[in-house]
């Protein structure tokens, strides 16, 4: 059972493939297996854009008794070491792909490279914010850099120390995961970093704020340390039907994996869940970081605001999927949720050292897409794609606190269209 990311990125890429033929010329500047189908018609890339294909990066996995994905089997990463200037440089990427709530779900996931490793590829490709090509990633491209694989299904949180049987056994070790993949990576050079950067994009957003003072906390001498969490500020609001259908999902997830003691600073009135939302984690956190959202996350609209359970009779079925099919009612709707997302991240804004980049468009995860990170078609706001605002804000080039206006005034945007809507457990 594939997770809705990959669903969502495998239905993208059926749209992707029509496309190849077109674009085969400049095919080897993207790999348009993972890309949708656009709002409009790409703009033909520039000639210089992009010289080759994505690098390929081995697994590595990490062999401690402790930490464990859902189904026993050892955690892992892909490390790519850096080179010239960027040599005691690192940047993290931890991997996203939602969560199991109940263990009908997390035994599904147990089967797929979201809950082990024995169902990981060998081999993945760095692009986006992990490619070693400058024309891609002109900040970070020599950096050593690391993808850590995501298979705990609760965001590295996981802290249930015995194997819990219900059938078959499952490790709820989330926060192990975390802890040896890190004591592995600071053997091999980390914590001799000068400069040091955690990302991660939707759940592995998630991830980001939750572990960015830990990681922090993990490297006393390098001197700039900071956090980009991409499409991952996810938003406790009600959905279409006045239900919150995204809260009751994280009290599920936050209960099966005992995820509570992780928040030992989240009040006690509330659920567990609500511990779990950005919002919440991120009022404690001291390390610089940098939000990177959509204000119309796709997997958003399709999972917090109009979850299929609440729309019984389909009427957001085309709009989910596509933003130019939203009616004018669900345009407003979409706009209230826009609202909901810069109230909940404007007591961020002004933080000393905090950036921002929110752009109106219909897409999830930015940095992970050579397309979406740094292109001749990527988003852009006052003309800097998100790329170049993360640069200018890591290095400190200058403020960013990218506020874009409302969709549809962004003709830069990257909008995806999906082909059907998938499912979520
Ligand atoms: C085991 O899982 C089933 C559903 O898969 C559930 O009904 C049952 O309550 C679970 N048992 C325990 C001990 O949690
Ligand atoms: C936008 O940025 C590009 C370089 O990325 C530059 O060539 C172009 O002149 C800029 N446009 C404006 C209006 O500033």
């Amino acid at each position: 059972m594939p997770s809705p990311f990959s669903a969502l990125w495998r239905r993208l890429g059926r749209r992707g493939a029509a496309l190849a033929l077109a674009l085969l010329a400049a095919a080897l500047l993207f790999t348009l297996s993972r890309y949708a189908a656009v709002s409009s018609d790409l703009p033909s890339p520039s000639p210089t854009y992009g010289h080759r294909l994505p690098t390929l990066v081995d697994l590595t996995l990490v062999y401690d008794r402790d930490a464990l994905c859902l189904d026993g089997t050892p955690p892992g990463y892909h490390f790519l070491p850096g080179f010239g200037q960027g040599s005691h440089s690192w940047i993290l990427h931890l991997e996203g792909g939602s969560w199991c709530r109940n263990f009908k779900s997390c035994a599904r996931r147990k089967k797929t490279n979201l809950g082990s490793s024995a169902h990981m590829d060998s081999r993945v490709e760095f692009v986006g914010i992990l490619s070693d090509d400058e024309s891609q990633n002109p900040d970070f491209y020599n950096w050593n850099k690391v993808r850590i694989r995501y298979c705990d299904g609760a965001s590295f949180s996981g802290t249930v120390q015995d194997e819990v049987k219900n059938g078959t056994g499952f490790f709820f070790r989330g926060q192990r995961i975390w802890e040896a993949v890190m004591a592995d990576l600071l053997s091999k050079g980390l914590s001799r970093a000068k400069q040091a950067f955690l990302t991660g994009c939707s759940a592995g957003g998630l991830s980001t704020y939750i572990h960015c003072d830990d990681f922090r906390a993990l490297l006393p001498k390098t001197p700039m340390v900071k956090c980009l969490a991409d499409g991952g500020f996810f938003l406790d609001v009600e959905d279409i039907s006045g239900r919150r259908y995204m809260r009751a999902f994280y009290n599920d997830v936050a209960w099966l994996q005992d995820v509570r003691k992780k928040f030992p600073r989240c009040s006690s009135d509330m659920e567990p869940g609500q511990c779990f939302f950005p919002q919440e984690v991120a009022k404690s956190i001291t390390t610089p970081m940098f939000i990177l959202n959509p204000a119309y996350d796709v997997w958003q609209v399709e999972h917090v605001l109009s979850p299929e359970g609440s729309d019984p009779q389909n009427l957001w079925r085309n709009c989910r999927m596509d933003i130019t099919k939203c009616s004018t009612k669900q345009l407003e709707i979409l706009q209230g949720f826009r609202k909901a997302l810069l109230d909940a991240i404007n007591e961020f804004k002004n933080r000393r050292g905090w950036g921002m980049f929110i752009d109106s468009c219909f897409i999830h995860c930015q940095s992970m897409k050579a397309i979406t990170w740094h292109s001749p078609s990527a988003a852009r706001i006052n003309n800097k794609t998100a790329a170049e605002a993360v640069g200018d804000w890591f290095f400190d080039r200058r403020e960013v606190k990218e506020i874009d206006c409302e969709y549809p005034c962004n003709p830069t945007c990257y909008n995806v269209a999906l082909d059907e809507p998938y499912k979520q457990d």
